[in-house]
C-alpha cells in the first residue's frame, strides 16, 4: 500500500556540494547546497539553488561566478559546518582548514582538498519563492589526479562522493556498484 503525503521535496537522495563565492571587495565564501543538478550538456549547465537570505547569495551576485566542488567521504564534517555557519560573520575556510586554492576563469576559488571543482559563470537566475535558481555556464573543469586511474579517466576507487537525504535528513557515503549505463543491453535477463 502507497501512503499518498502533501507535496514535498522527497527527492532521495541528491548530492551534496560547497560552492564558493567571492564579492568584488569581500573574502571568498563557502556555502553547502544540496538543491543542484546538471541542467544541460552542451553547453554543459549546473543549476544551484540559494535562498536570498545567504550570505553566498550576497556575493553571488557582485561576480555572478560560483565555483561547484564536491567533496570526499573525508570531508563531512566541513560539508555541515559550511551548510550551519554564515559566512557574514564567520572565515569558513580559516574554521574548516579547507584550502583556497586560485580558479582559472573565474574571480571564486576552488576548494584545494575536494577532488572534483567545477568553475560557472551565471547565465540566467530565477526567483521561484523560497530559492533562486542560478543557471551556471561550466567553464573549466578540474580534476584531482588521486581520483584519476592511468588513461585520465575518473575512477571511484579513491573517491567517494557524498549524498544528502532530504526527508531523513542523512548523509550518505555513495556505496557499491551495482551495474553501468546500458549494461543490461536493454534485457530484463
Ligand atoms: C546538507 C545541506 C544542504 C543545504 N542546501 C542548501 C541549498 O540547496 N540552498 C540553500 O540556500 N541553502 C542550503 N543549505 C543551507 C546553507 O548551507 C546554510 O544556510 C549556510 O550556513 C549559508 O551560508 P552563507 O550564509 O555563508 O552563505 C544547506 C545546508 C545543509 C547542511
Amino acid at each position: 500500500m502507497k501512503r499518498i503525503q502533501p507535496p514535498s521535496t522527497d527527492l532521495i537522495p541528491t548530492p551534496v556540494v560547497m560552492v564558493t563565492t567571492q564579492g568584488r571587495e569581500t573574502p571568498p565564501n563557502i556555502i553547502t547546497l544540496a538543491w543542484v543538478g546538471i541542467l544541460n550538456s552542451d553547453p554543459p549547465l549546473i543549476g544551484i539553488n540559494i535562498k536570498p537570505e545567504r550570505h553566498s547569495y550576497r556575493l553571488l551576485r557582485e561576480t555572478w561566478e560560483f565555483c561547484v566542488n564536491i567533496p570526499h567521504r573525508d570531508m563531512i564534517r566541513a560539508v555541515d559546518v559550511c551548510g550551519v555557519v554564515s559566512g557574514k560573520d564567520t572565515d569558513k575556510f580559516a574554521l574548516t582548514g579547507l584550502e583556497a586554492q586560485k580558479a582559472s576563469k573565474i574571480t571564486p576559488p576552488i576548494i584545494r582538498q575536494c577532488p572534483i571543482n567545477l568553475e560557472c559563470r551565471v547565465m540566467n537566475s530565477l526567483d521561484l519563492g523560497s530559492h533562486t535558481l542560478f543557471v551556471g555556464r561550466i567553464l573549466a573543469v578540474h580534476h584531482d589526479e588521486t581520483i584519476l586511474d592511468e588513461k585520465g579517466k575518473i575512477t571511484l576507487e579513491h573517491f567517494t562522493p557524498i549524498a544528502y537525504c532530504p526527508g531523513v535528513r542523512d548523509y550518505r557515503a555513495l556505496g557499491e556498484k551495482i551495474g553501468w549505463y546500458g549494461f543490461t543491453k536493454g534485457k530484463m535477463s
